[in-house]
């Protein structure tokens, strides 16, 4: 079997298929929602001789429009979409696994429940924010400029945390803290500043929802081992890919997408132990 595998399809079923307990470490970025904004109108009818309905006995009713519940269903759409992914993903944690979840400042907290009721609130073991300088500013309130992870173990007293291998950072005040430390730099704290994938850097693969190499190299330093298997099934253009490759980790990544396909076949190019499942992309589906 290859060392890594990436597969084109919806993540249910590939997650369904995959064996209990083989998963060190899963790194998820979902979509903000599923897509599918609905917006359920809600009515009511009263008879009217009038009415725009005609009913049982030919009998005419008026609706009349109540309001709508959009906000709500796009929440209960997002939730009902997750939480079967969520569940296949505490399946196939092994015993010392853990799951770090990227999501947007407007669900986080929605998700943090569902998480809790998934892996038990004492697995939960950081929010780590994610702080960027980036894009415009409202001056309306204060600027949102961050995203959240939620990190989750699958055993609360067993899990993953290499310390000594996190990459240090600079003291904010170097002074204050002595010649020895200040070289030594601190440990980072659960909130991280961090750039985006800067618009001509190197990196950029030109997938819009692309998440920096930097966040994703610290968490599969901190929390997987060389050799453990890291599972991305949200994958895009493949980052918690290229940050295994870089530190000697097995990956699986999964995607719905052609174009996220087709940029993993560029990034990766050249990569021989990845096991390509089902992604025979036709000429249309290459960006
Ligand atoms: C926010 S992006 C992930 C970006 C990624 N972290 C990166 O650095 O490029 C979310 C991805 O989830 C994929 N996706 C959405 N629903 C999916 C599903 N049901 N099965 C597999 N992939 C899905 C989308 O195609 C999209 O590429």
């Amino acid at each position: 079997m290859s060392t890594h595998r990436i597969y084109f399809g919806d993540n249910l079923p590939i997650l369904q298929s995959l064996p209990s307990g083989s998963v060190e470490l899963i790194y998820i970025d979902p979509p903000f929602n599923t897509g599918r904004v609905q917006q359920r109108v809600r009515l009511r009818t009263h008879s009217d001789g009038g009415g725009d309905r005609v009913g049982f006995g030919g009998r005419r009713y008026r609706t009349v429009r109540l309001g709508s519940h959009s906000y709500a269903d796009i929440f209960d759409d997002y939730l009902a979409f997750l939480e079967p992914r969520l569940r296949e993903a505490h399946r196939l944690l092994q015993p010392n696994g853990s799951l770090y979840f990227h999501i947007d400042y407007r669900e986080v907290h929605y998700c943090k429940v569902l998480l809790d009721q998934i892996f038990g609130r004492e697995c939960f073991l950081n929010e780590i924010i994610w702080a960027y300088d980036y894009g415009g500013r409202t001056r309306r309130k204060w600027p949102p400029k961050h995203d959240n992870i939620l990190w989750y173990a699958r055993d609360p007293h067993n899990y993953i945390f290499n310390t000594d291998l996190i990459e240090r950072i600079p003291y904010m005040a170097p002074g204050l803290v002595g010649a020895e430390k200040a070289a030594r730099g601190k440990l980072p704290t659960d909130t991280w500043w961090h750039t985006i994938v800067p618009t001509n850097s190197k990196e950029k693969t030109g997938y819009p929802t692309q998440k920096p190499l930097g966040i994703l190299r610290r968490i599969l330093q901190a929390s997987s081992t060389p050799g453990g298997l890291v599972l991305d099934f949200f994958a895009g253009s493949g980052t918690t890919g290229a940050a295994a490759l870089e530190l000697g980790r097995r990956f699986i990544l999964i995607d719905n997408n052609p174009q996220a396909i087709a940029i993993m076949q560029q990034r990766f190019a050249g990569v021989e132990e990845i096991e390509w499942i089902n992604c025979d992309l036709s000429p249309t589906e290459n960006p």
